[in-house]
């Protein structure tokens, strides 16, 4: 995810803001303590932007703020989709009938957890996130569609196209290492034929989603 930003771009590495130099008479030693870089900006940022505190701690500010506010959006829109399936399952629905929207449920869900498992808020690298989450967006929206349409919706084939990547294969080679919290493609968290729903979006949802 952090390869992904204009940081690692410009070839700024994790200790330069996590573990930033201090200076101790005429040696430099490490400051050790990982903690967020934004409680020392002096430290972690000031060196290479010369700007002050309060407009670095701005600009942080927006990019958490709004992906912050995407989070929530996909979470609403994830919601919605849950809420169809469940409806079409009492419809009568089967299984077959709801491929469709359960496969892009969980694709869906795979990328709201990657994001909120990454913890910079989106930081490291702010497009990146917002591009992972425009796509979980899309995804709940179609199979929320899906499952409205479940009477008449054919069986759903992945297209094979050129520009339309499976599960994972838009990310970066360094987004498909494991990362403990985000489960992976063939990992337990298919969603089953009884529950739909398990484990929805791992973040708080509200109702005022639409006002980013
Ligand atoms: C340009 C500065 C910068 C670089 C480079 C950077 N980070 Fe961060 N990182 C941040 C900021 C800012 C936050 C958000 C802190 C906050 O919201 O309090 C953060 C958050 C985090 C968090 C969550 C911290 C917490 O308190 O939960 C982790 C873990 C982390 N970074 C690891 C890394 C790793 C590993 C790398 C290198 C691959 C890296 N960071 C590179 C600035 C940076
Ligand atoms: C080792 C130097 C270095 C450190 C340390 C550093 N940055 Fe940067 N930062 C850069 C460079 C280089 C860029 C890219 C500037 C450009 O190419 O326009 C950048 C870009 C940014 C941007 C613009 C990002 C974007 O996507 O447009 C923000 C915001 C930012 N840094 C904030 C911070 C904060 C906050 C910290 C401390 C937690 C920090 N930086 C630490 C070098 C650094």
């Amino acid at each position: 995810m952090w390869s992904q930003g204009i940081h690692a771009r410009s070839g700024v590495t994790c200790a330069d803001c996590h573990l930033p130099y201090m200076r101790n008479g005429a040696t430099k030693i490490s400051d050790h303590w990982v903690r967020s870089p934004l409680l020392n900006v002096n430290r972690a940022c000031q060196n290479c932007h010369h700007v002050s505190e309060k407009e670095l701690l701005a600009r942080v500010d927006g990019i958490q703020d709004k992906n912050y506010k995407l989070l929530q959006r996909v979470g609403a829109a994830l919601m919605d989709q849950i809420d169809a399936i469940l409806k079409a399952k009492k419809d009568g629905a089967t299984e077959e009938q709801l491929k469709a929207s359960l496969e892009l449920q969980r694709k869906a869900q795979w990328r709201i957890d990657f994001i909120a498992a990454e913890n910079s808020m989106g930081f490291h690298a702010p497009q990146e996130a917002a591009r992972i989450l425009g796509d979980a967006i899309d995804y709940a929206r179609q199979g929320e569609v899906a499952a409205l349409k479940w009477v008449t919706f054919p069986p759903y084939v992945f297209p094979a196209a050129e520009g339309t990547p499976s599960m994972d294969s838009d990310l970066a080679d360094d987004q498909k290492t494991p990362i403990d919290s985000t489960p992976q493609e063939g990992a337990s968290h298919t969603p089953s034929a009884d529950s739909p729903s398990a484990n929805p979006a791992a973040t708080p949802v509200t109702s005022d989603s639409n006002d980013a």
